[in-house]
C-alpha cells in the first residue's frame, strides 16, 4: 500500500484542478505562494515516509495551529474549563464570521476552529508573557513533529498582524463579554505568531501521526498528549476541521483533517498514518483545493474513510 509512483501520479492528477483555485491574499505575505505547488507526505507508524512533490517547501500552519493550541490548553486547564469559554458545535459559517457570536447566550464562540473560538483558545495558553506562551506552544509543536528546529515566519506573522482588523474586532467582542481579559494587541501578537509557525509537510504528517496514534509518539512510546485530548481534537477535525465544507469532506473523504489558508492540510487516519499536504490553491471556503482532491484519491484508493 501507498506506492510512491502512485502518489506522484495522484499529485499530477490533482494539480490539474489548481487553476480553479486562488492563493490567499488577505494576509499579504501568503499571496506570494505559487498556486501550482503541491506536495504530500504520508507518515506510517513503522517510520516509513512516502512523499511526492517538493517536500522541502515550508508551509505556515495558519488554522492548522488551532488544533495544536487546543490540545495544549486542554492539557493546561482541563476540558471543563476550556469548554466554559468555547463551544463544541459546528457553525456552517466561514471561519472568520462574526455572525453567530451575538446569537448564542451567554456569549461563547461556537467552536475552537472558527477564528473567534481560536482566539479564545490562544488566550488560554498559560505563561506570564506573550514570549513565554509562544515558547511553550512552539516547544509542544516541536515535540509533536519530533523536530527541534521548528519556528515561525517573522514575515508572515508581521503581515497578518498589520492587517488583521476583523480578528481584532472579534477580540474586542470577546473582551466585552469577558471571554478574554488580556490586552488585544498582546493576544494578536501571540495568535499571529502561532499561525505563522512553519514546517514542511513531512513535519505536518508526523504531527498527524501522533494524533492518529492517540497522542503517543509512535517511536518512543512517550505520551505527548492524553488519549482523551487527541480524541477531542480529532473529533473537532471531523466536525469543524474544514469549516463550512466539513460535511461534504466527511462524506467524500471521511478522514479527520484540519486545513489552513496557507494551503496546508494535516490529516490523521486513526491507527494507520498521518498525512501532511501543501497546496496553496484554495477553494472558496479557504481550503486547499488540490489538497482535497489528493485526499479524495487516497481515501478512495486505500479505503481510508473512518465511517
Ligand atoms: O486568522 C486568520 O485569518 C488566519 N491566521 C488563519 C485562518 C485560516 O487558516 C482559515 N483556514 N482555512
Amino acid at each position: 500500500m501507498y506506492e510512491k509512483e502512485e502518489l506522484i501520479r495522484f499529485v499530477q492528477e490533482a494539480k490539474k484542478y489548481g487553476h480553479q483555485g486562488k492563493v490567499a491574499s488577505y494576509i499579504p505575505a501568503l499571496g506570494k505562494a505559487n498556486p501550482n505547488d503541491l506536495s504530500i507526505a504520508i507518515y506510517m507508524p513503522d517510520g516509513r515516509i512516502i512523499d511526492a512533490g517538493d517536500v522541502t517547501v515550508k508551509v505556515t500552519l495558519q488554522s492548522i495551529s488551532k488544533i495544536i493550541a487546543l490540545a495544549l490548553v486542554i492539557m493546561d486547564h482541563g476540558e471543563k474549563e476550556v469548554f466554559k469559554k468555547v463551544g463544541m458545535e459546528p457553525t456552517g459559517d466561514p471561519f472568520h464570521s462574526i455572525a453567530k457570536l451575538e446569537e448564542t447566550q451567554p456569549t461563547k464562540p461556537l467552536n475552537p476552529m472558527i477564528n473567534a473560538g481560536a482566539l479564545a483558545v490562544t488566550h488560554m495558553i498559560s505563561g506570564r508573557t506573550v514570549k513565554e506562551r509562544l515558547q511553550r506552544l512552539i516547544s509542544f509543536v516541536r515535540k509533536l513533529a519530533g523536530n527541534p528546529t521548528i519556528s515561525y515566519s517573522q514575515e508572515v506573522a508581521q503581515s497578518e498582524f498589520e492587517t488583521a482588523f476583523l480578528n481584532r474586532s472579534l477580540c474586542y467582542f470577546l473582551r466585552q463579554h469577558n471571554i478574554i481579559n488580556e490586552d488585544v494587541e498582546d493576544l494578536m501578537e501571540l495568535y499571529t505568531k502561532q499561525c505563522a509557525i512553519e514546517m514542511t509537510c513531512i513535519d505536518l504528517a508526523r504531527i498527524g501521526l501522533v494524533f492518529a496514534m492517540d497522542g503517543r509518539d509512535p517511536f518512543t512510546e512517550e505520551e505527548i498528549m492524553p488519549l482523551d485530548v487527541a480524541r477531542i481534537c480529532k473529533t473537532f477535525m471531523v466536525t469543524c476541521g474544514m469549516y463550512n465544507a466539513s460535511g461534504e469532506f466527511a462524506i467524500k473523504i471521511g478522514i479527520p483533517a484540519k486545513s489552513g489558508v496557507s494551503g496546508g492540510i494535516l490529516a490523521s487516519v486513526p491507527k494507520r498514518c498521518g498525512i501532511g499536504i501543501f497546496g496553496p490553491a484554495l477553494d472558496d471556503k479557504g481550503n486547499s483545493l488540490t489538497g482535497i482532491k489528493l485526499l479524495e484519491f487516497l481515501s478512495k484508493t486505500y479505503s481510508l474513510s473512518i465511517f
